[in-house]
């Protein structure tokens, strides 16, 4: 009956090994602010960002555009995404759930999108028309089916 008594302590070992890691992981959250640089770690990016909570396009200069997008399963919001020709557009791009991408079809505009992360990109836009973008990481389901709108006016 010792095997038992042994078995029984290295499962408590292990459940307390376990729950060390759990909270180690959990407890140390990394906060940092959007532009601090190109792609930020932040575990509440969605919460601490109200900018996330309507996610829109912003005028943030002469010409130069802020575009917050939420990829989450199976759309990107704002749908679609309007932006005046000939501005440079920043885009910061979180994710509300899984792992996304974004990609505006014919241009090399192409980021993964982490949740907990805000990947940041800057693009010069030009011509006025539409600009499909795509998820090219596969997220679920709904995957093939998860476009938006980049509308240049
Ligand atoms: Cu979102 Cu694939």
């Amino acid at each position: 009956q010792y095997e038992k008594l042994w078995l029984g302590l290295s499962l408590l070992l292990i459940v307390g090994f376990v729950a060390t890691v759990t909270y180690g992981a959990v407890g140390t959250p990394a906060i940092s602010m959007i532009g601090d640089d190109g792609d930020t770690l932040n575990p509440n990016a969605i919460d601490d960002h109200p900018e996330f909570g309507d996610p829109g396009v912003e005028k943030v200069g002469e010409s130069e555009y802020a575009a917050y997008v939420v990829a989450r399963q199976f759309m990107f919001q704002p749908d679609p995404i309007v932006v005046p020709a000939n501005t440079t557009v920043t885009f910061y791009v979180t994710s509300a759930d899984v792992i996304h991408g974004f990609s505006v079809v014919g241009t090399n505009a192409n980021t993964m999108v982490i949740p907990g992360e805000v990947a940041e990109l800057t693009v010069e836009i030009n011509d006025p028309g539409e600009y499909g973008i795509v998820c090219h990481e596969y997220c679920g389901n709904g995957h093939h089916g998860m476009e938006g709108l980049l509308k240049v006016v």
